[in-house]
Order: structure tokens, then C-alpha cells, then sequence
């Protein structure tokens, strides 16, 4: 069977990536790995989600637990969240709030909704690569989003029409950005709402990470300024403010959510009911319980390892990392961003560094929606102990400084 000649022109844009074969080496366990971007899984709150598994299904609701139910998702705890987005400056109700099978699950919904083939899609430089999937089955160019650059308006909607279609919405990860780490401040956003009014788009605010501060000011999410630009009614705002449960519970029960105008909610309702119904009815109410007992404890149990973890890697990469090499100061998240020199490509140190020294990393190409960036790499700290960050650090920074030495020697 020929399937090249069935697929939709859509499935074209669907590729695995060289690195995903180079990461297959991870499962080798002398491997000391700084490239996947999960959360540790031993800060599970397992007892807690064990406890409410068994209390939910031993209630009155345990029928309701594994029946269909509505598509907006489990109304207790869309109250939950309308509680903790009025604790970050966002007024809502419940009806402009949408759970859905994590926060991947909008991304897609929103390319859906959002982007008819050749619209363009407006992305940082890098970005998450997750969000480049997701947008990519809807076949869309993608423009760059380079916060406080005085681009001209014009020049956006110019780019978009060659391309074939329509600037549609912006996206951005405000918070402690995957793949640099890195936060967005106030002006940069506000510099983000003021081009979304005047191309009149809208704006998605990926918030994944958004609970993980370790330290430095809070910034008002990206919604909280649209609100606030409009009196306090969230009817009239343009941004999608995407959270997930992933990074502070648990990813494998899939429970994310999106909070926006009512209008907008409704739509997305309607590309559910057509996608997958709902999601899951029991891992809502499991996640409903288990936020409402232990949300507090445990991302305050999870900020206190993973800012120990961040602080330890930017100390390693102080004092092994060779001149030439620069990286980011993240105040939260996951990440920390590398950039090598100019000509040294983050690809084939991801080799260099499996075969000789046994480190792993993403290189940064893969989160440049035009395949730039080659001079960088992503690492994460947040499933790596004290020795395996000190070591895998000290071993990558002598292997970038025995590339060097070889250049400059050449
Ligand atoms: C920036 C960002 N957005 C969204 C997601 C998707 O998370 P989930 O679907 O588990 O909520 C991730 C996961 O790594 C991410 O890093």
C-alpha cells in the first residue's frame, strides 16, 4: 500500500524528528539525561490521587464517575478553577471555563478553530515545540513574534498574505518558557495585547507552567491585562488563557483548561462534542478532589525541589561551562536555554555528547518553526539530582570546551 498517495495534505507536515531517534539512546542507563520535559515522578501525589479514586467511586457520584458527561467538563471543578484564577487577577464564572484532555488538547482545538490552511500563526522564536505540532495538521505559515520590536502592523499582514492567507492569533508561553525558561514582563505583554488589538487577533496564553515561581515578582497573566483593558469583563477580551494540571499534579490523568469569553468557550464546546465528547469523567472529578485537598501542599512541595534543582544547575553551568557560552536565568519552570557559538550545531553535540560522554539534551532546532537556532539547546532540570546535574554538567562543558579548543586548533 502506497500510503503516501492517501494521506491528506495535512498529515505532510506530520514528521518525526532526527532528534527523537537520537533521544531513543536515552534508555540507556548510564545516560544522564537533561532532555525530557516532564515532572519528576516521584513527587506524584499517588497517595492522595489513590484516596480520591477510591473515594469517588464509593460515593454517591461513583455511577456519574464512569458515565459520559457534558462537554465543558465537571462544573465542580471548573469552580475550583474560577477560585485560583481569581487568586492571579483573572475574574470569570465557570462558564468561561472549558477542561479539557490536557492543555495539548486546546493547542489543537485552537489550530481547528482558528487557522484554514496558509493562515499564519504568530510564534516566538523558538517556541514550544508541542504547539508547532499541534498548529502544523492545519497547514499554517508561521510568522516570527519578537516582543517589544517595532515591526510595523503592515509589514505582519503583508507577510501573511504572501504566504496565503491571514495573520489568526499569536501564541506565546508568558512563563517560564519551554524551551528558554524565560518570563515575559509586564511591557512585553502589554507590547503583545496592543499588536493582537491592532491586527485584531486573538492572543493564546500558554500558562503550563504558570503555578512553577521559585523566585522573582509575579507578572498579571496576559487575561488579567486584556480584563483589565476592558473594564473588568472578560466578555470582551481576545485571550485564551490555557492552564494544566500536568506540571503540578500529575500529566498522565490528562486534565487541562482553557479560560476566555463566553462566546469563544461555547465554540470550542462544540469542536469537543465533534473530537472526543468530553474528557475523561472520573480523572475530573479525581483532579477536582485532589486539588481541593492538596493543590497548596503540593506545589509548594514541588516549587521547593525544583528551585533547589534550577539553582544547582545554573551554579554547574557557572563553573563548568567554557567562555562562549551563554544561557538563561530562569525565576521558574523547567528550563534552562544554551546558546553555543554561532557556528557550533546543537545536533551534533547531542551526538558527540551520547556517544562520548553519555549526557542528553534537546537541541534547539526543533523549537524554531522555521528550523534556525542550530547554536542552541534545551535542558531541563527537573528530574535530575544533585550529582547527576553536577556531573552531566561538568562532562557537557568539557566536551563543548574540547570542541572549541579543536576549532580554534583547525
Ligand atoms: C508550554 C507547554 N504547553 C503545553 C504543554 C502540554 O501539557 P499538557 O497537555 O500535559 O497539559 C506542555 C507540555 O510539556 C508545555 O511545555
Amino acid at each position: 500500500m502506497d500510503w503516501e498517495n492517501v494521506f491528506a495534505s495535512r498529515a505532510m507536515r506530520m514528521k518525526a524528528s532526527e532528534i527523537r531517534e537520537l533521544l531513543k539512546l536515552l534508555e540507556k542507563p548510564e545516560i544522564i539525561s537533561f532532555a525530557g520535559g516532564i515532572p519528576d515522578k516521584a513527587l506524584f501525589p499517588k497517595q492522595a490521587v489513590s484516596d480520591a479514586y477510591a473515594e469517588v467511586l464509593a460515593s454517591e457520584q461513583g455511577d456519574a464517575a464512569l458515565q459520559y458527561s457534558v462537554s465543558e467538563g465537571y462544573k465542580p471543578l471548573r469552580d475550583w478553577i474560577v477560585g485560583e484564577m481569581a487568586k492571579i487577577g483573572i475574574p470569570c464564572s465557570a462558564a468561561n471555563v472549558f477542561i479539557t484532555s490536557g492543555s495539548q488538547q486546546v493547542l489543537d482545538y485552537l489550530g481547528k478553530l482558528f487557522l484554514s490552511p496558509n493562515d499564519t500563526a504568530l510564534v516566538t522564536w523558538p517556541t514550544y515545540m508541542g504547539a508547532l505540532g499541534a498548529f502544523n495538521a492545519y497547514e499554517p505559515a508561521y510568522d516570527k513574534l519578537l516582543p517589544m520590536s517595532n515591526r510595523p502592523v503592515a509589514s505582519y499582514v503583508e507577510a501573511a498574505e504572501k504566504a496565503g492567507g491571514r495573520v489568526k492569533f499569536a501564541y506565546a508561553v508568558a512563563e517560564f518558557h519551554n524551551p528558554t525558561g524565560e518570563t515575559m514582563s509586564r511591557g512585553e505583554r502589554e507590547w503583545l495585547l496592543d499588536l493582537a488589538e491592532q491586527l485584531d487577533i486573538p492572543v493564546i496564553e500558554d500558562a503550563a507552567y504558570q503555578a512553577l515561581r521559585y523566585d522573582g515578582e509575579a507578572v498579571p497573566p496576559i487575561l488579567a491585562l486584556d480584563i483589565a483593558r476592558h473594564g473588568g469583563d472578560i466578555e470582551k477580551t481576545r485571550t485564551f488563557y490555557c492552564g494544566s494540571f500536568s506540571k503540578t499534579l500529575a500529566p498522565g490523568l490528562r486534565v487541562g483548561w482553557v479560560v476566555a469569553n463566553e462566546e469563544v468557550v461555547r465554540k470550542l464546546v462544540l469542536i469537543k462534542q465533534a473530537a472526543d465528547l468530553h474528557s475523561s469523567t472520573i480523572n475530573q472529578m479525581v483532579i477536582g478532589k485532589v486539588a481541593e485537598t492538596v493543590f497548596d501542599a503540593q506545589v509548594k512541595k514541588i516549587k521547593a525541589v525544583y528551585s533547589h534543582r534550577r539553582t544547582r544547575m545554573l551554579e554547574a553551568l557557572e563553573k563548568f561551562m567554557p567562555a562562549g557560552v551563554e544561557w538563561t536565568k530562569p525565576e521558574g519552570g523547567m528550563f534552562v536555554w544554551v546558546t553555543l557559538p554561532q557556528w557550533m550545531d546543537g545536533a551534533t553535540l547531542l551526538a558527540h555528547a551520547l556517544e562520548t560522554v553519555n549526557v542528553a539534551f534537546v537541541p534547539g532546532k526543533a523549537f524554531h518553526a522555521d528550523g534556525s537556532g542550530t547554536n542552541t539547546i534545551r535542558l531541563s532540570f527537573s528530574c535530575a539530582s544533585d550529582e547527576m546535574i553536577d556531573q552531566g554538567i561538568e562532562r557537557l562543558g568539557a566536551l563543548i570546551a574540547s570542541e572549541i579548543a579543536a576549532r580554534v586548533a583547525a
